[in-house]
C-alpha cells in the first residue's frame, strides 16, 4: 500500500532523516586509509543513540549490525567486518536510523584515499550524479518509469552496468514500503507519485556486469565478474514544486 503522509509524520521522517545525513557525514569523513571497517558501525550506533535514534537495520530479517560496509566488488549488503580500509578501496556505506517510529534511509560511495584510477572515479561520481538527475525528476504527478529511466539512460551513456535485483522503495513506519522505485524503466509509465509520499531513490552501479551473486555469508552482494561497485541513496518527500531531500546533511 502507498501512503501519503501526514505533516506529523513528515516532521518525524525529518528529524531521522536530519540525524542519519549527519551520521553519514560523520562516516564519510572517517574512511581514510588505516580505518578499521567495525569502527564506523560503532561511531555511527553511538551517534544515532545520543540523538534518540534506533537501528533499522540490525535484526532486519537477522541482519547482524547497525550499518552496511560494502568495499570494491561488494555492491550492498556487506557486514562490517574486522577489516582495515586501504588508500583505493571504494567503500560503500548504507545506513538507516528510526525516530519515533518513523525511518530514514541513505548511502553513499567514498574512495578511501587516493582513487587507483580514473574509471574507478568516474563510476562513483557517475552512481552519486544518477541520483541527483533522479532526484531533479521528482515533483507531484510524475511517473516513477521517469525516474527509472532518468537513472538508467545516465548510467548506460556512461557505459556502466545496473543489476536489476535491487530497488528502491517507499519508506516511512517501514523501512520498505511500497511503491518500488526500480533503477531501470520507460520515461512516462508507471505509477505516478504524489505530494506528501516518501521515497528512496539509490542507484546500484557495476563496471562490467549486471550481473550479481549473493556471498556465503548470505547478505553479501558482489557483482559477478569481481568489477568494482558502487551506491547512493536518499530518502525523500516528494512535494507540489518539486522534492524535500530528507536525509541530506545540514549542520
Ligand atoms: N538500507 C538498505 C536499503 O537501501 C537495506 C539494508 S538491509 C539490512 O534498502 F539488512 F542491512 F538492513
Ligand atoms: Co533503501
Amino acid at each position: 500500500m502507498v501512503t501519503i503522509k501526514s505533516e506529523f509524520e513528515i516532521s518525524k521522517m525529518r528529524i531521522a532523516g536530519q540525524v542519519l545525513g549527519q551520521a553519514l557525514k560523520l562516516l564519510e569523513e572517517m574512511i581514510q586509509p588505516g580505518v578499521n571497517c567495525l569502527d564506523l558501525d560503532k561511531a555511527f550506533i553511538e551517534f544515532i543513540t545520543s540523538k534518540g535514534c534506533t537501528s533499522n537495520f540490525l535484526g532486519y530479517y537477522d541482519y547482524p549490525a547497525h550499518i552496511c560496509v560494502s568495499v570494491n566488488e561488494q555492491l550492498i549488503h556487506g557486514i562490517p567486518q574486522n577489516r582495515i580500509l586501504k588508500d583505493g578501496d571504494i567503500v560503500s556505506i548504507d545506513t538507516g536510523c528510526v525516530f519515533e517510529g518513523y525511518h530514514a534511509d541513505a548511502a553513499l560511495t567514498k574512495i578511501c584515499g587516493e582513487p587507483r584510477n580514473n574509471l574507478e572515479l568516474k563510476l562513483v561520481n557517475d552512481t552519486r550524479k544518477s541520483l541527483e538527475l533522479a532526484i531533479e525528476q521528482v515533483r507531484d504527478d510524475v511517473r516513477i518509469g521517469t525516474i527509472s529511466a532518468t537513472v538508467q539512460k545516465f548510467i548506460e551513456q556512461n557505459g556502466f552496468q545496473l543489476p536489476t535485483d535491487f530497488a528502491g522503495h517507499g519508506i516511512g513506519t517501514a523501512m520498505h514500503e511500497d511503491p518500488l522505485i526500480p533503477n531501470t524503466g520507460k520515461m512516462d509509465t508507471g505509477m505516478r507519485l504524489k505530494a506528501g509520499m516518501t521515497i528512496c531513490i539509490e542507484p546500484m552501479v557495476q563496471i562490467s556486469t549486471s550481473k550479481t551473486i549473493t556471498a556465503k555469508d548470505k547478505w553479501t552482494v558482489i557483482s559477478a565478474d569481481n568489477s568494482m561497485a558502487a551506491h547512493f541513496e536518499h530518502t525523500i518527500l516528494v512535494t507540489e514544486e518539486g522534492c524535500e531531500i530528507l536525509t541530506l546533511f545540514k549542520d
